[in-house]
């Protein structure tokens, strides 16, 4: 991995919300298949790399490089349309859609209900929607939740929508996905149900994952590298145990320590 090209790159990225600086000067080198976990404590600016990376907040300064081309200054829909998709901090399965109708969402990357106001209405839409159905069943089969295909988005628990948000990223076939505290509430056998299926997407689709993730474990378990950030700006690199034992990753984030599930308390 380290001598094959970067899948994404991320070099001297800042982004500022009027005086505030949320991020700085921010590199990061990303391979392909590999699952880079993103650590640091609240406010550190995890969510705004993600947003950064992914079009939905604008860079201040700095470059992002997709295979080896800038994306940053792009809309969210071309990022996504490069091939990347992302989960959110808080769930959000749409309630009054099936669960297989929520997967489908994630093949329009930008636009959640135009297969639905469309439907019906010639032959191409018709086939269109079969064969998002088609993919959608597959994710969901890869997911292992093909039995709540029918259910409503919204009946579902909480840690069952988050593997349901990963489904919907995954439809599309992206070749990057960024996850936001996928694990954050989750009772720890879906922990490790989560940690099997990161895994798998890693293993079986050769897709990079980028994953905030405050459950030290699933951190410790999965991820080939992992980034600690705090006040906006990167403070070490390296394997789960190197920066678990890092003197500046424990005094910024790690000193309180962990509760029985590996959640950082
Ligand atoms: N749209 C925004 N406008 C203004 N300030 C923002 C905006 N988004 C984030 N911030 C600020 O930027 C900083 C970084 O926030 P961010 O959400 O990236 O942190 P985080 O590391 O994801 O934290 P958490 O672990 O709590 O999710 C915080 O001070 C936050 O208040
Ligand atoms: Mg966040």
């Amino acid at each position: 991995m380290t001598d094959a090209p970067a899948k994404l790159e991320i070099r001297g990225l800042g982004v500022r919300f009027g005086g505030l600086v949320a991020l700085d000067d921010v590199t990061l080198s990303i391979g392909r298949a590999e699952i880079r976990g993103v650590i640091g404590p609240n406010g550190a600016g995890k969510t705004t790399l993600l947003n950064a990376v992914t079009g939905v907040s604008r860079p201040t300064s700095g470059d992002i490089l997709l295979d080896g081309r800038t994306i940053s200054g792009l809309k969210s829909s071309e990022i996504a349309a490069r091939g990347m998709r992302r989960t959110f901090q808080t769930s959000q399965l749409f309630r009054g859609m099936t669960v297989l109708e929520n997967v489908m969402t994630g093949l329009h990357a930008n636009m959640r209900t135009s297969i639905f106001d469309a439907a019906f209405s010639s032959a191409r839409v018709r086939r269109e929607e079969r064969e998002a159905a088609e993919k959608a069943w597959a994710a969901l089969e890869f997911v292992g939740m093909t039995r709540f295909a029918d259910r409503d988005g919204g009946e579902l628990s909480f840690g069952q929508q988050r593997i349901i948000e990963i489904a919907r990223a995954l439809v599309s076939e992206p070749q990057v996905i960024l996850l936001d505290e996928p694990a954050v509430g989750l009772s720890l056998n879906r922990v490790i149900e989560l940690e099997d299926l990161l895994r798998k997407i890693r293993a079986e689709r050769g897709v990079t994952v980028i994953m905030i993730e405050h459950v030290i474990r699933v951190v410790m378990n999965v991820c080939d590298r992992v980034t600690v950030m705090a006040s906006g700006r990167k403070i070490a690199e390296g394997t789960a145990d190197e920066v678990t034992s890092d003197r500046n990753v424990i005094e910024a984030y790690l000193g309180s320590g962990f509760d029985a599930d590996g959640q950082k308390s």
